[in-house]
């Protein structure tokens, strides 16, 4: 399809929803992988896409809070609040399920996850199509999520008939999830929008992390993984091993936020924004690229400690954690 999505393509996805087929489309988080959340064999379609296991539950994406009721039960006031302040945005609620969402969605928890997300192609899809639409990130499982209409092509080739494009997202990384299925709301995966700025809205501090937290796939160790290992490390640790990998004929790839001297001929270099928004971005393509170089390794600048780095930091430690090793995925 053309970018932008037309009317017309918008209007054509919406009827292959309708009729229990997959639709990727843009999110300004990262581009979705999407079914009729109503029908669950449509939805067994993205686990078999995807090669994810049926048993982790899918984010159902609706036009609007209104239709919260549809999907979820027992709305404690601190969701109302969240939705009111983030929606549409890229903020995800764990609620208590509603009884008719399939077990496909939910992986058979008592709970749901919901957003409203904000793109104006995924609105309008929304708003076309009427009912939910289950989607995870339009990535195969375990691997980088798709943030252009290209990379959803490059992950699924003709899997996926019918890819929505909608541009670069915005954002560039996966909603903040956050738990609201018990007394206190807790963060279940980091994102653009911080802790810092759930608390504000709420008023009050958000429970920390506890085993009883409903499970959150992207929090296996090892996620959101090129296929090339990749190192996090400080800049001048960078420059000492890239030299030193280079010395012993391999062949290495560099993602910095800063002018790393001196420079190293045969390195492949992808210079990232120094500012957190611009970074987020930028990252999953980035990666992409130096992974498609063909290196032996990724060696990534550390990002900064400050609060918002904290869901690229996240993302980060992920696609280093285990690398080397085969993919549990
Ligand atoms: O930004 C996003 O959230 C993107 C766009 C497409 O909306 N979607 C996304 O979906 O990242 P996915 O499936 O890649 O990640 C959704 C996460 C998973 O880690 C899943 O385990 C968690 O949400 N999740 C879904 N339902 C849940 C539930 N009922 N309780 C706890 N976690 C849940
Ligand atoms: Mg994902």
């Amino acid at each position: 399809m053309t970018h932008p999505a037309s009317k017309t393509d918008i209007n054509y996805a919406a009827a292959q929803l309708k009729a229990g087929e997959l639709v990727a489309f843009p999110t300004e988080t990262v581009y979705g992988l999407g079914a009729d959340a109503s029908n669950a064999e449509a939805v067994q379609k993205i686990y078999a896409a995807k090669g994810r296991p049926s048993n982790h539950p899918l984010i159902v994406h609706i036009a609007d809070a209104v239709q919260l009721a549809n999907w979820a039960r027992d709305i404690p006031p601190a969701a109302h609040v969240l939705a009111k302040t983030f929606w549409p945005g890229p903020l995800t609620l764990v609620l208590k399920r509603h009884p008719e969402v399939p077990d496909a969605v939910t992986g058979g928890q008592d709970t749901v996850a919901i957003r409203v997300p904000s793109h104006p192609v995924a609105q309008a899809l929304l708003r076309e199509f009427g009912g939910g639409v289950a989607a995870p990130s339009a990535n195969r499982f375990g691997r980088v999520s798709a943030t252009t209409a290209a990379h959803v092509r490059e992950e699924f080739g003709d899997t996926v008939a019918c890819v929505l494009d909608g541009g670069a997202a915005d954002v560039g990384i996966e909603s903040t999830i956050v738990d609201c299925s018990r007394a206190t709301p807790s963060l279940l995966r980091p994102g653009w929008i911080t802790p810092q700025q759930l608390e504000a809205a709420l008023g009050a501090p958000l429970a920390a992390p506890d085993a009883d937290a409903p499970r959150v796939s992207g929090t296996l160790e090892k996620h959101y993984s090129p296929q090339t290992p990749v190192m996090l490390m400080e800049g001048d640790l960078i420059i000492e091993l890239a030299h030193s990998l280079t010395r012993q004929g391999k062949r290495v790839a560099v993602l910095a936020r800063t002018a790393l001297q001196p420079l190293i001929e045969k390195i492949v270099w992808r210079a990232a924004p120094a500012d957190a928004a611009g970074y987020a971005h930028e990252l999953y393509a980035n990666l992409r690229e130096l992974d498609q170089a063909g290196c032996d390794a990724i060696l990534v600048e550390q990002p900064p400690e400050d609060a918002d780095w904290l869901a690229i930091r996240d993302r980060l430690n992920r696609a280093a954690a285990g690398s080397g090793e085969t993919s549990p995925d």
